[in-house]
């Protein structure tokens, strides 16, 4: 004790220093999560009405006949949107379509298109022709596939991994072509890139995935400076689970929101960053996701979250490959 009051005394500058840097980081840091928590919890984004609603403009969503797509349609739609619904299967689309046409008395344009395949142009083609005439304030890139079932990089099917990068990352820059100029004349609009926990944290046997998910972030985050004083909106909008048949969990908790809670934060936090509060143009917006983000980022030991993540891989891994044995 005498020696630790010894040495304090001799270094009082040294000390001193210490002790500002320390209480800085302290507050620093108090500051954030403050921050984070008025954004998650209390103060509200940019109003949909900024892009158009119940003002004639179109929310286009890919990946829109389930899960999380799904219900950015039903929520746009019901915010005054109409809408474009994109994705794989013509029945699927023309039941949501009927459904929300009639629901929500808002027009509707529907468009099946495979985007893991490789040779789109036609497809972009008439997509193309089928906007051409309208008012797109919103678009919603959420198309994505993961893998089947974790698995070391060599060792995952060819057809999977090209299929994964089609979908998620060439899916998501052409239609983006597709909308962008449109709304650079009228110098508004607000595109949503669904990301993921994934693309945060490198995610070992997910590899391609998680690689394509954080293509999706960087991109986002360059578009979102290049555009943002032409009015246009960009952000990445961070997800970790959400019950869905890609998560394939059923039951919502704390931690997994259903897709009607979790659009219903995404499209209220529009312009904050909530847990996401140290990446530009990202927003976690779901109150569990958003505090779990933040201590992560806080904790800044990525190590930790990659060897976790292997780990849990390894055994979802094995179960599946014990369910698949079993069926067979
Ligand atoms: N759920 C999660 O826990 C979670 C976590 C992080 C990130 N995400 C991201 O959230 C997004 C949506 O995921 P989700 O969980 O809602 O998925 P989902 O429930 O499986 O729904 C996927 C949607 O995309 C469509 N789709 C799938 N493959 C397609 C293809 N090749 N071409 C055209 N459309 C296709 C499906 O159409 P069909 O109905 O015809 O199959 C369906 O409408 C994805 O980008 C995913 O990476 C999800």
């Amino acid at each position: 004790m005498d020696s630790l009051l010894n040495f304090v005394q001799d270094h009082k500058l040294l000390v001193s220093a210490l002790a500002f840097v320390g209480f800085a980081s302290v507050t620093s840091q108090l500051l954030a999560f403050l921050s984070v928590l008025a954004q998650t919890f209390i103060l509200s984004g940019t109003k949909l009405s900024k892009f158009g609603s119940k003002r004639g403009a179109y929310a286009v969503v890919t990946g829109a006949t389930d899960g999380i797509g799904r219900e950015f349609a039903v929520q746009l739609a019901k915010a005054g949107f109409g809408v474009v619904l994109v994705s794989r299967s013509q029945a699927k689309l023309d039941a949501l379509a009927e459904e929300i046409s009639s629901k929500f008395n808002v027009p509707t344009k529907v468009h099946a298109m495979d985007f893991s395949e490789k040779e789109l142009s036609d497809k972009y083609k008439a997509l193309s022709q089928k906007i051409e005439g309208i008012d797109v304030g919103v678009l919603v890139n959420n198309v994505g596939r993961s893998h089947e079932m974790p698995v070391y990089f060599a060792d995952g099917p060819e057809d999977e991994m090209n299929s994964i990068v089609n979908i998620n990352v060439y899916g998501t820059l052409n239609i983006t072509r597709l909308v962008l100029p449109k709304m650079i004349e009228k110098k508004n609009g607000l595109i949503l890139n669904i990301g993921s926990f994934a693309g945060q944290v490198p995610s070992p046997m997910l590899a391609t995935y998680s690689g394509s998910k954080a293509f999706l972030a960087t991109w986002s985050q360059a578009l979102a400076e290049e555009y943002k004083k032409k009015g246009i909106v960009v952000q990445l909008v961070n997800t970790f689970f959400v019950v869905s048949n890609m998560s394939k969990i059923r039951r919502a908790s704390i931690t997994t929101p259903t897709p009607k809670a979790f659009v219903k934060s995404a499209l209220s936090h529009i312009g904050h960053s909530c847990g996401a509060i140290a990446r530009p143009f990202t927003v976690t917006p779901y109150w569990s996701h958003s505090i779990a983000d933040f201590f992560i980022g806080a904790l800044n030991m990525p190590m930790l979250f990659i060897t976790y993540s292997h780990n849990l891989h390894i055994s979802i891994r094995a179960r599946a490959l014990k369910k698949k044995a079993k069926q067979q």
